[in-house]
């Protein structure tokens, strides 16, 4: 059985969490259950990366110790993952013992390996960002993102000889035969990444000496752990890996590190650097996202367009949420979430096409039948025409999910809910009934299958409605040990239906 493990950055904990973090937890939970359905022995992995000054910071600024300060935010992460149905495996704190301890080890094979040196660090800081600034980073001597003055540092340091792996990661990104081989994705990410690459690495500064929520150093206990290298780690202790447990040599390497692009240099370059050094496999594939703003601006409380997660579960119900997260940008892509599109998008997609739909044909098969349709198997040309075409739509959208692309695997999964809504209107079955009740049995039938395969595809961005979807159509919620591929086919489900609470509304249209 093929393994899938599959990560989320782990989350800071300054403060609650925001869309942005659901966007990419979403996105990380779907492929998760797409390669669980597809009987892949899957590992998801999230988490907070709770060390370092920021956190420091807010902990100072909430009148808290760092650690209760955390524990606090923790659950409210915690809490957002449940109310967005993310089937995490695992959630990782950088204050677990156990991933402390991978820390050391992994810190002191580097140091043993020779990879690591001191020296003096002098340059600039954001702790906003957790890392170093250069000048042209800096806007009217500010960091843009933060919009705060670097910090100006000038201290003893460890360093990491980061420069060495320039040629080995350049070999490793471009040629499928080095033993090294990973991939960034998408591919303009690849491009932008190695052009940078190419201009050349500096040694990388690994401890801090004047901050004390860390992790000391295994040689040096005097210095913390650089935030982002420890960060880095999670991956590694997420899967066990200074536990005597199989589950490390089950799961690594990753088969995808999920992040948005503001994080990718140090997923791209300085992980699998930190991997190389140590020798540990790097990352198979490591995929960035894009970056959204809200309403037109960077979400941030100040600015009062900062969305936590909740707002958009109560508006739109936990499903409406990820399927409106996932289709409203190209996944990859930079764009622009606005609650008025997305109102619009669930209206028209989930309150209208697909729960109408669904609405109509239980309700059609409930008055004409009694509920209880069977196909008599008599293979009407049109139902033939429809079959083939929704066979191949749902194989073309369980393929684009593994693509990692949302938004071409909704499209053609819409296409679905389209042909059905439009196979009703050709059929009339209203009219079947007066006239044709064979012919209307096979219509219907043959509805209520096009929606059972639907249910099924749609199932990773909105099981609980794939769920109900299923039971309505008198059939067991969508058990995770069925392949999809298998359960997607024509028929799989049995000759006939019995539904059940026809009519009952799924997606209440929005005002
Ligand atoms: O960077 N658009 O944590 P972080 C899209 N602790 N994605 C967004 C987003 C937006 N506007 N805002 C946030 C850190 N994200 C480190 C990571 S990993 C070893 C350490 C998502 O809390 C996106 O995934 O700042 C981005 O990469 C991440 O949140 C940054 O989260
Ligand atoms: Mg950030």
């Amino acid at each position: 059985m093929s393994k899938f493990y599959i990560t989320t950055p782990i989350y800071y904990v300054n403060d609650v969490p925001h869309i942005g973090h659901a966007y990419t937890t979403i996105a990380a939970d779907v492929l998760a259950r797409v390669h669980r359905r597809l009987g892949h022995d899957v590992f998801f992995l999230t988490g907070t990366d709770e060390h370092g000054a920021k956190i420091a910071e807010a902990a100072v600024a909430a009148g808290l110790e760092p650690k209760a300060f955390c524990d606090r935010i923790v659950e409210h992460f915690k809490r957002t993952w449940r109310q967005l149905d993310i089937s995490y495996d695992h959630f990782i704190r950088t204050t677990d013992l156990r991933h402390e301890e991978s820390v050391r080890n992994l810190l002191s094979c580097l140091y043993e390996r020779g990879y690591v040196y001191k020296g003096v660090y002098e340059g600039l800081y954001c702790v906003g960002c957790e890392r170093f600034k250069t000048e042209e980073d800096l806007v009217n001597g500010k960091c843009p993102d933060h919009n705060r003055e670097p910090i100006v540092y000038s201290e003893e340091n460890y360093f990491f000889k980061l420069s060495a792996f320039r040629d080995r990661l350049l070999a490793a990104l471009e040629d499928p035969n080095s033993p090294d081989y990973y991939e960034i994705k998408p591919a303009t990410r690849h491009n932008e990444v190695v052009g940078k690459l190419r201009v050349g690495l500096s040694d990388l500064s690994i401890s801090r000496a004047q901050l004390s929520w860390g992790i000391p150093l295994p040689f040096d206990p005097k210095q913390t752990t650089y935030v982002w290298v420890d960060a880095l780690i999670n991956y590694l202790s997420g899967v066990g890996y200074s536990d005597d447990s199989p589950t490390f040599e089950r799961y690594w390497p990753a088969d995808v590190h999920l992040m948005a692009k503001d994080i990718l240099w140090f997923h791209a370059i300085i992980w699998p650097a930190m991997l190389m050094a140590a020798g540990v496999k790097p990352p198979k594939v490591v995929f960035a996202h894009g970056f959204f703003t809200v309403g037109g601006q960077k979400m941030s409380k100040t600015l009062g367009n900062f969305l936590p997660p909740a707002a958009l579960v109560d508006r739109f119900g936990i499903d409406g949420a990820r399927f409106l997260m996932l289709t409203e940008i190209p996944f990859g892509q930079d764009g622009d979430i606005n609650l008025e599109n997305f109102k619009a998008r669930y209206n028209a997609q989930l309150a209208n096409e697909l729960g109408n739909l669904v609405n109509r044909v239980t309700s059609m098969i409930h008055r004409y039948f009694k509920g209880t349709v069977a196909t008599s198997q008599r293979s009407e040309s049109d139902v033939e025409e429809l079959r083939k075409f929704v066979e191949l739509a749902a194989k073309k959208a369980i393929e684009r999910l593994v693509e990692i692309d949302f938004v071409a695997a909704s499209e053609t999964t819409r296409e679905i809910v389209v042909r059905l809504n439009q196979f009703v209107e050709e059929t009339q079955p209203w009219q079947l009934a007066k006239a044709n009740r064979e012919s209307l049995a096979e219509v219907l039938y043959a509805l209520a299958e096009g929606i059972r395969i639907c249910a099924q595809v749609i199932w990773p961005v909105m099981p609980a409605s794939a769920d109900k979807i299923l039971t309505q159509l008198g059939l067991p919620p969508a058990p995770q040990s069925d392949p999809l591929p298998e359960v997607a086919r024509w028929g799989a489900a049995g000759a006939g239906f019995t539904i059940q609470a026809a009519g009952e509304v799924l997606f209440p249209k929005i005002e």
